[in-house]
């Protein structure tokens, strides 16, 4: 059985996905959450679901090895960001070679980069008027959305889409393939 980790700070709509798709599952479980956001969704989910969650500081995740420990020491087969939004520092990248994927709300590489996340993603693809976006799951590297594409899915623009509309489609699709796609990299 493997171990999942995974990182996010928000709402955790994703993080809550991946977990369902593994609770009864014979090849992975969520058995960590690691967060950088008191307060965050994602940390309830975690109680709920009596899942172990970590909330990460700045200084140690940046400068140290600490949390690369903890990782270890917790058997994390592959780390998940799901709307987490610092960067992997490059300690955490190599210790975890192939095994830290990312998804975007968006189709790599436009809308991508710091400071590009969540609805300022969305605000930017509706007033570049855009035909079209999507996801991106990628694997993760010393970069802001730069790895390696895994997989990409598109959906329409309708000229009465808003930012808010946008996001709700592109959230369907991430809850649709997140999942499968973890565990197509599993096996
Ligand atoms: C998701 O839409 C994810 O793609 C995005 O944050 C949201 C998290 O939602 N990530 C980024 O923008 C990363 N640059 P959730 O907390 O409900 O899963």
């Amino acid at each position: 059985m493997k171990n999942i980790a995974i990182f996010a700070s928000g709402t955790g709509s994703n993080a809550q996905k991946i977990i369902d798709h593994f609770r009864n599952s014979g090849i992975a479980r969520v058995t960590l959450i690691v967060c950088n956001k008191p307060g965050a969704g994602v940390l309830q989910i975690a109680d709920k679901e009596h899942i172990p969650s970590i909330l990460i500081e700045k200084e140690l995740f940046f400068h140290t090895d600490h949390y690369i420990q903890q990782l270890q020491q917790a058997n994390i087969d592959m780390v998940v960001l799901a709307g987490f939004l610092w960067k992997i520092p490059a300690n955490l990248v190599q210790a975890f070679p192939g095994h830290i994927v990312n998804i975007h709300p968006a189709l790599l590489p436009k809308y991508g980069g710091k400071g590009m996340y969540g609805h300022f993603v969305h605000e930017a693809v509706i007033r570049a008027g855009e035909k079209e976006s999507g996801i991106t799951i990628h694997y993760v590297n010393e970069k802001y959305d730069d790895g390696a594409p895994i997989l990409q899915e598109r959906c329409t623009i309708t000229p009465d889409d808003t930012p808010e509309s946008l996001a709700a489609k592109v959230l369907v699709l991430e809850h649709q393939w997140y999942p499968v796609i973890v565990e197509r990299l599993l096996t």
